[in-house]
């Protein structure tokens, strides 16, 4: 199956004194994705955005809303989250306790939904819910913070997966997160992920340089 390819810039690595013109040059720079990073200080010991931020962010953009949560029981804020304006919702199985109902949930709103798994967590579980997601997060760093070393044995678990799509027939974006830079980026393309989260990678040093660099990386690909 021919994957197509796209970038998720993490807000979190911007300015957050001008978020609103962060989210500018991306559009200009041609994101696909916006990619928003929250967390509640309980699944994660980071806080970060929340649903306020999301809803203003919102009435400045147009772009798709990646939102990514790292929440405990992430179920209780997943129509707050969609009236706010997420385009996609990403809840991880380790948070969740009723995946089912949550990803019924986001789908009877309207928004895309996603399911993620943290480094420990093995591959096998996403494969009960791959015919109701679209897409697939494989976190490559222990969420929580930016700037991490991604963690290698995290793309032999993505290339499972994207192993089991392929043999089931699935049209499944399966996306990366964390650490990924255009000097490991081919590594990660090689492991059939085709989703690209970076926050230090677009976001440190020439923002439209960087964003240039990896669609460059992706026109390889075709
Ligand atoms: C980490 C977040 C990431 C983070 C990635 O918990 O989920 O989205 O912003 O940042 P980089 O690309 O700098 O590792
Ligand atoms: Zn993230």
């Amino acid at each position: 199956m021919k994957l197509t390819y796209k970038l998720a810039p993490s807000i979190l690595a911007a300015d957050f004194a001008k978020l609103g013109e962060e989210l500018a040059r991306l559009k200009t720079a041609g994101a696909d994705y916006v990619h928003i990073d929250v967390m509640d200080g309980v699944f994660v010991p980071n806080i970060s955005i929340g649903i306020p931020v999301v809803r203003s962010l919102r009435a400045c953009s147009d772009m798709f809303f990646d939102v990514h949560l790292m929440i405990q029981d992430p179920a209780r804020y997943i129509k707050r989250f969609a009236e706010a304006g997420a385009s996609g919702i990403t809840i991880h199985l380790e948070a969740c306790s009723g995946v089912d109902a949550a990803i019924d949930e986001i789908v009877s709103l309207g928004v895309q939904p996603a399911i993620c798994i943290s480094p420990d967590t093995p591959y096998e579980s996403v494969i009960p819910y791959l015919s109701r997601v679209r897409m697939v997060l494989v976190m490559s760093v222990y969420p929580g913070y930016g700037g991490q070393k991604l963690i290698e044995s995290t793309l032999t678990k993505a290339a499972a997966i994207r192993r089991y799509a392929e043999d089931n027939n699935l049209e499944l974006d399966i996306e990366m997160d964390g650490g990924i830079k255009i000097d490991n980026l081919d590594t990660v393309l090689d492991a059939g992920v085709n989703v690209i989260v970076a926050g230090t990678g677009v976001f440190k040093g020439d923002l439209y340089e960087n964003t240039a660099a990896f669609y460059r990386k992706f026109r390889e690909r075709g």
